[in-house]
């Protein structure tokens, strides 16, 4: 019988402070009508408390889903965490979340591909799935992102969010779960959207502090020329392949960088805007945050056997598309 990796389980988790256009307006030179005509974004929640980190962000969506599955800590083999704002730059956030749930049996490790963090997790946790080693993986998106924002750059901090989202992947044989993904990666897009210090190759220094070289840095318009495109097209080629026709889709669930590109997206697929998951008003870009925290609130009106399509595209340049099916209603 043919195992398919199913999504049993989802999570989520935002922090309770909201930054808002209208806080923003305080702080840089921008307006709410911008904005919200540019992006589509009206407020974000932001992680402000001392000690906190990304693993708090994900253990806040993580704790309470398993005790809603009454799966217990113990039970998880394996944690995936996608992440660009890890709690350190080694060891893996993933290590963090484990000892902070207590999933005392667990390996894990993070998945860096920025806005496609979480896409590309699921994609290697399903691998585990399917091949039979793992029956229970944990698979996290999560990124504190305010604590590589600019908050003095209007081109940058009106876009991003925190927040954190999981799901649990277990084996299914009736053909639920993950059916196909197509996943990209171009590097000569790296320049585009990046930390640029920090790593082996800029290393910190008084110098790279002062040039503000330790927040994420973005050329918006170009960002946005290669997002609008990829994530349309790699949309629309795992429709084809599965020859899935618009009506065959119950939800596409696009990653929030830019209502804009979401738009371009659906259009392509030639779907209607009440299929597609859209939450950047209330939350901004959250990076590896933004696909699970769709299926989240998502989660009561999605029926078992519902055809999703999951897109992404992020920093790195970094892309892909999910086909799944729904394994799951969920109790009133
Ligand atoms: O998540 C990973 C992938 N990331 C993305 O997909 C993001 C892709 N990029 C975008 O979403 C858009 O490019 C942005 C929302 C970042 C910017 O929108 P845009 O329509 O591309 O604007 P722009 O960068 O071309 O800027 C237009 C104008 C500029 O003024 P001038 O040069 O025309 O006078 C900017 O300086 O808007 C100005 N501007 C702002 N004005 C008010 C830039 N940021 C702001 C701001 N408030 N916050």
């Amino acid at each position: 019988m043919k195992i398919t990796a199913a999504i049993t389980a989802v999570g989520g988790y935002v922090p309770p402070k909201i930054l808002s256009n209208a806080d923003l307006e305080k702080m840089v030179d921008t307006n709410d009508e911008w904005i919200r005509t540019r992006t589509g974004i009206v407020e974000r929640h932001i992680l402000d408390e001392p000690g906190k980190a990304t693993s708090d962000l994900a253990v806040g969506a993580i704790l309470p889903m398993l005790k809603k599955k009454g799966v217990d800590p113990a039970e998880i083999e394996l944690i995936i965490c996608g992440t660009v704002t890890g709690d350190y730059v080694f060891p893996a956030t993933a290590n963090v979340i484990a000892d902070k749930i207590g999933a005392v049996n667990a390996w894990g490790y993070d998945v860096g591909a920025a806005c496609s963090g979480f896409l590309f997790a699921l994609v290697t946790g399903s691998r585990f799935i399917e091949s039979g080693a793992h029956k229970k993986v944990l698979v996290v998106g999560a990124d504190k992102m305010s604590a590589i924002t600019d908050y003095t750059d209007r081109n940058t901090c009106v876009l991003f969010g925190d927040g954190a989202g999981c799901v649990l992947l277990e084996p299914s044989t009736d053909g639920m779960g993950i059916q196909d993904s197509i996943t990209r990666v171009d590097g000569s897009g790296r320049d585009f959207l990046i930390q640029k210090a920090g790593g082996s190759m800029l290393p910190p220094s008084h110098q790279t502090v002062d040039q503000r070289l330790h927040y994420a840095y973005q050329e918006g318009k170009t960002v946005f020329k290669f997002a609008v495109t990829r994530m349309a097209d790699v949309s629309y080629e795992i429709m084809e392949r599965n020859q899935l026709q618009a009506d065959d889709i119950a939800w596409l669930v696009p990653h929030q960088a830019n209502l804009r590109i979401i738009d371009a997206t659906a259009d392509r697929m030639g779907l209607d805007k009440n299929k597609v998951m859209i939450n950047i008003q209330k939350y901004g870009n959250t990076t590896s945050g933004t696909l699970p925290l769709c299926l989240w609130e998502w989660e009561s009106q999605l029926k078992k056997g519902d055809n999703l399509i999951l897109s992404s595209f992020g920093g790195g340049f970094t892309w892909g598309s999910i086909y799944l099916k729904w394994a799951y209603d969920t109790e009133a």
